[in-house]
């Protein structure tokens, strides 16, 4: 595969800033999109523009299938067992926000009972189970990580106990870009009657998922960090459990019948989705989800390892720059989490811009509790995706020695 040839897809990586190309190091924020996305997305609303579920005419029912056959396309792309298990929501923190406020609806949980999640997941792993702690008093509890920045198997296990109802981790850590082994963490959840939730917001743009060789019983995933638009996400979730769980938002389109004073609730996944969707991002979802198929997501993780391989070596060659992951592409996606020992990390971010239009992260990175403990200020991310080159990467290294002679 060539993946070289792949970047005359990406409108945006044609664009030159001051007379020099655009290097996008920040696909972990969001990914670029091709052609093939953007078009999709402008075939709805210049050709099929209609709401779904609603109409008889012809529009109509042409827009309902193409959404239909997004949520078919998600399905299949993960190996859900039905399309009925796909639920579209904004992104994966209203995902996660669906789950918590759906356990918490059903009393699926009650005080006393605990949620084991880990030391470097996202704000939308965290914050939305900090909600029923105040809410119903669960137990929020946090596995470590070892000193190389993998997770602690040892210590989540440890801290599982007979009240643990959930276990929620993410896949690949978005601050480490450490690769957590799910299939395992799924087992020893199951083992231990509690429901796994796995967020894979930074896994499934980069990597084969089988959700029934994970064995998750939900899993989560945002649309606009694998190439497709933003406000579109998935839950996936078994369907014997999304049917027993009380719908998240109620009005149009997730009932079956309504009168004065009771509804009843449509068939999965309609149950979830309430009120006119996000159509032309599921139409720009099911056009990446085929672009990623076409490519190959077994070529696609081959290629990032490279060039992980490739960052890890550049990054760590330059004086003063500390890397934090487990440094093994084997056992990191393709992200870089840095900093310099003395230039702040939104400095370094800027003076990157400003020299030759590299993007990067710098900050929080959404996982403050994680970020925070090594520097209060931030740190800084370089993460990649199938189109980037190791040509870039040389810039890059370049352009970080001399900001760094020159400031640092
Ligand atoms: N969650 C996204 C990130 O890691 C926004 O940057």
């Amino acid at each position: 595969m060539d993946f070289s040839s792949l970047r005359m897809d990406f409108p945006i990586l044609q664009r030159r800033i001051n007379g020099k190309p655009l290097i996008y190091f920040d696909s972990s924020a969001t990914s670029l999109k091709p052609k093939q996305v953007i078009g999709a997305e402008a075939r709805y609303y210049n050709e099929e523009c209609a709401n779904i579920h609603r109409g008889v005419h012809k529009l109509s029912e042409h827009a309902t299938l193409a959404y239909e056959n997004a949520h078919k396309g998600a399905a299949k792309f993960i190996n859900a067992k039905s399309w009925q298990e796909i639920v579209f929501a904004r992104n994966t923190t209203e995902t996660f926000n669906l789950l918590m406020y759906c356990f918490w609806a059903g009393n699926m949980l009650k005080s006393g009972d605990e949620v084991l999640i880990s030391k470097f997941e996202h704000h939308s792993n965290i914050v939305p189970w900090q909600f029923l702690e105040r809410k119903i008093g669960i137990k929020l509890k946090f596995a470590e990580l070892n000193p190389d920045y993998s997770l602690n198997m040892q210590d989540l296990e440890n801290k599982i106990t007979k009240n643990t109802k959930i276990v929620s981790l993410t896949h690949v850590a978005n601050s480490t870009g450490t690769i957590n082994d799910v299939k395992e963490i799924g087992k020893i959840a199951h083992e231990n009657n509690a429901l796994f939730v796995v967020d894979a917001a930074q896994s499934i743009p980069h990597m084969p998922i089988d959700v029934r060789s994970i064995n998750a019983d939900f899993l989560a995933f945002s649309g606009h960090k694998m190439l497709a638009p933003t406000g579109i996400g998935v839950l996936y979730g078994k369907k014997e459990l999304l049917e027993k769980m009380q719908p998240f938002m109620y009005g149009g389109d997730m009932i079956k019948s309504v009168s004065e004073h009771s509804a009843t609730w449509n068939d999965l996944p309609y149950k979830f989705e309430a009120g006119t969707p996000n159509i032309a991002a599921a139409y720009g979802l099911g056009a990446a989800i085929e672009y990623l198929q076409k490519t190959g997501m077994d070529k696609i993780r081959k290629h990032e390892k490279e060039l992980t391989k490739y960052a890890l070596d550049a990054i760590g060659k330059i004086p003063k720059i500390k890397i934090y992951g487990t440094q093994n592409p084997e056992t990191q996606g393709g992200i870089v989490l840095f900093e310099h020992e003395k230039l702040e990390a939104h400095d370094l971010a800027l003076a990157l811009d400003e020299s030759a239009n590299i993007a990067i992260r710098s900050g929080m990175l959404c996982a403050e509790p994680f970020v925070g403990s090594i520097n209060p200020r931030g740190l800084c991310r370089a993460s990649f995706y199938f189109y980037n080159t190791k040509e870039e990467i040389d810039v890059f290294a370049r352009e970080m020695q001399k900001i760094i002679k020159a400031f640092g």
